[in-house]
């Protein structure tokens, strides 16, 4: 597996994986990889000939005061984790490739980033949809991988793709969970024992919740019950528990398919997302 970091051999590496007809896969990442990340390159695997992973902890989609600092970074571990996962190359970039000197442009996907995440995290969903439009020019991959944990943050990159007229595919991959049914994140590490075992209140509750709904209950009371159940479980900050339509992401005040139970919480100095489908 090639390592690189400038995109003079980016470009070079893509070339000639081009030459030889090879459908290329990007899986973009920050690092920090777990086995939801695993299995994004594996479905790239099994879809395309060379499959590229990238690592970059992009600083614009972090808010004042949010982890950026004590993000994860384990780079030699990742990068053995995605040799022996058989990708072709690891782009990771340094900061000057992704943002030169200057850089001036930022790509905002309104409507869609407005709720949830974006409006928990001012500005959170720019950052996200400015790094990939970067990634996809600098890679120009014919698919490109996301996991449907950020279903949100799938969302914009589907809009902005389409408005942007990118072309290749954009693959979501279904959430890879703990044996408990805690959806794997890079943010897990933070949390203590005692909070990793509280965690679980998280899915647990949205699964209860989502029954509920499905089974016809008010959807409204039974998401007011669940948020009490989550605070009661160690949880000190509920961001949102709301139901939204699948696709639009619009917010639903009474269950009608396809619909969709978003989360998001604090636990310790952690905040937990997940989202399932309510059906
Ligand atoms: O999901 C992530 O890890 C990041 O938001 C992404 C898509 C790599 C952009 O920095």
């Amino acid at each position: 597996m090639q390592i690189v970091r400038q995109l003079d051999p980016l470009r070079d590496a893509l070339a000639e994986f081009r030459k030889a007809g090879a459908k290329i896969g990007l899986v973009p990442t920050m690092g920090a990889l777990h086995a939801g990340h695993m299995r994004l390159v594996e479905v790239a695997m099994e879809q395309c000939d060379a499959v590229v992973a990238s690592i970059f902890v992009n600083p614009t989609q972090f808010g004042e005061g949010e982890d950026l600092d004590a993000y994860p970074r384990q780079e030699a571990t990742d990068a053995a984790l995605l040799k022996a996962a058989g990708v072709s190359l690891l782009w990771a970039p340094t900061a000057d490739q992704v943002y030169p000197k200057g850089y001036a442009t930022q790509i905002s996907v309104s409507g869609i980033s407005d709720g949830l995440c974006g409006a928990a995290r001012p500005g959170h969903f720019d950052g996200v949809a400015t790094v990939v439009a970067k990634l996809f020019n600098q890679v120009r991959p014919d698919a490109a991988f996301f996991g449907e944990k950020d279903y949100q943050q799938l969302a914009v990159i589907r809009r902005m793709a389409r408005d942007l007229d990118f072309t290749h595919d954009i693959i979501g991959v279904p959430t890879v969970r703990d044996s408990d049914g805690l959806a794997l994140s890079s943010r897990n590490a933070y949390l203590t024992a005692e909070q990793r075992a509280n965690a679980v209140a998280l899915p647990d509750t949205m699964r209860e919740a989502a029954n509920a709904i499905a089974a016809g209950g008010p959807v409204a009371a039974i998401l007011e019950a669940a948020k009490a159940r989550m605070l009661a479980s160690g949880f000190h900050k509920i961001d949102y528990l709301e139901l939204r339509n699948a696709e639009t992401l619009a917010e639903l005040d009474v269950f009608a398919a396809p619909a969709r139970l978003f989360g998001a919480a604090h636990i310790g100095r952690t905040r937990l997302i997940d989202n399932i489908p309510v059906s």
